[in-house]
């Protein structure tokens, strides 16, 4: 008999034990989710994990803390809303370190505060708490509290299960944290190259802003001639007129187009025509080729589709690609020095293909094998960064970038971009 009786307790124990189970999975693929569906948002992600932690452990509110230099801060608080407000306004947005709070995690074990009654201080209306740190290898990376508006301690196996919730949250927190920031440095990173290459461009830049302004002075000395004609010629005034504020709108738009290579601003996915693109980018360095004896050449396909992705990081790539390609050809001492740019539909890999073709040195074993390594340069003046860049801009946009070296001399470097 007592078998029986112990045999069904055991059962439904091990229902509840289930049942618990099932709920800590929902509760952690629900972050996962959130964490899928927020690209760019950590505070979503936060909420996911306040909201399935509160409801895994019959909370009223929870809060969450993430640790920083100065101490732990205030992240995100869910729940009851009644209790939210008081809470908000009670508890400091960085608890400092060594403040009451941040001494709490420094454990790294759960607390349990049954009853606040038995402590002092004001606890804003909650009256039972808990309290786990999240810990990454050892070290104290935040921290989530759990409140009750009544004293109802929470079971030690609703402890345990939230522990393990938090392990797994924190473990898909601080990916997703990693994965951001290294996103966020390489965009850094992506744009100090773009700064840096512009740099190099100074000459060239500032002649592609002078053609317009030259050609608006020398068309407003012509108004000035007709007007002061015996009798005045209005007529050719005016289209002189017209004329300079056609060359002061192309001023603009050559400013514009740098402004845009030099500004910071988030990526885009956008339909790019990038003939037009690459375009820009000849013109940009038209000067920087003249100066160096280059010859530029282009090759672009009729009817090419728009591509997919970021015109300004497209343009990076560009920029990349021709500044090399000149460099490298700068030391040659005889020879044409020719820069053939193309560009062709290949509906094979469903996009297009850019070739930048030069007639320098080009490409020795050693270095083809090395081209696209961070760091990797021949320049005494080199970062070595410009190729390695490049190479992740356009796999990013799905597409791949490789290098080929040519007969009888020369490098061609060839990447493909997914037609939009
Ligand atoms: N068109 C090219 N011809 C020959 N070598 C090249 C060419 N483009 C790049 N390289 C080689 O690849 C190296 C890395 O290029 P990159 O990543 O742009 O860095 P950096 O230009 O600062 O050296 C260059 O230093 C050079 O040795
Ligand atoms: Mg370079």
């Amino acid at each position: 008999m007592t078998e029986g009786i112990h045999g069904e307790r055991t059962a439904s124990e091990l229902q509840d034990r289930v049942t618990e189970l099932i709920e800590q999975q929902a509760a952690i693929s629900e972050v996962l989710r959130a964490i899928a569906n927020s690209p760019h948002d950590l505070r979503p992600i936060f909420d996911a994990i306040l909201d399935s932690a509160t409801r895994l452990c019959r909370a009223d509110i929870g809060c969450l803390h993430l640790s920083e230099e100065g101490g732990l801060r205030l992240v995100a608080i869910r729940g009851d809303p009644l209790l939210v407000g008081r809470v908000r306004s009670s508890l400091p947005v960085l608890a400092e370190k060594g403040s009451p709070l941040d001494r709490l995690v420094t454990g790294r074990l759960p607390i349990h505060i049954p009853d606040f009654a038995a402590l002092e201080g004001d606890n804003a209306g909650v009256r039972t708490g808990l309290i786990v740190p999240l810990l990454k290898d050892k070290e104290t990376v935040g921290m989530i509290a759990l409140g009750r508006k009544r004293v109802q301690p929470f079971t030690d196996r609703h402890i345990c299960l939230f522990s393990d919730f938090a392990t797994q949250a924190t473990i898909a927190l601080e990916s997703t944290r990693r994965e951001r920031q290294y996103r966020e440095m390489q965009s850094e990173l992506a744009h100090a190259n773009r700064v840096a290459t512009m740099g190099q461009l100074t000459a060239s830049i500032a002649h592609e802003v002078n053609q317009p302004i030259t050609a608006a002075v020398t068309y407003a000395l012509a108004a000035r001639r007709f007007l002061s004609a015996g009798p005045p010629n209005f007529r050719e005034a005016d289209d002189a007129l017209s004329l300079i504020v056609k060359e002061g709108n192309r001023a603009g738009e050559v400013v514009g187009r740098i402004r845009a290579l030099v500004k910071r601003v988030p990526a885009r996915r956008d339909a790019v025509a990038i003939d037009d693109a690459i375009l820009e980018v000849i013109a940009l360095t038209r000067a920087e080729a003249a100066n160096n004896s280059v010859s530029v050449r282009t090759q672009f396909a009729e009817g090419l589709p728009r591509v997919r992705g970021d015109r300004v990081q497209l343009q990076q790539v560009m920029l990349n690609l021709i500044v090399n390609a000149i460099q490298a050809m700068k030391g040659v001492g005889e020879g044409a020095r020719e820069l053939q740019i193309s560009i062709d539909a290949v509906p094979s890999e469903g996009g297009v293909r850019v070739g930048v073709q030069d007639t320098g040195p080009g490409l020795n074993p050693e270095s083809l094998s090395r081209l696209f390594e961070p760091f990797y340069t021949t320049k005494p003046e080199g970062m070595g960064m410009g190729l390695s860049i490049c190479r992740s801009i356009i796999e990013a946009h799905a597409g791949r970038l490789w290098a080929t070296a040519c007969e009888p001399r020369g490098a061609l470097f060839e990447f493909t971009i997914p037609a939009d």
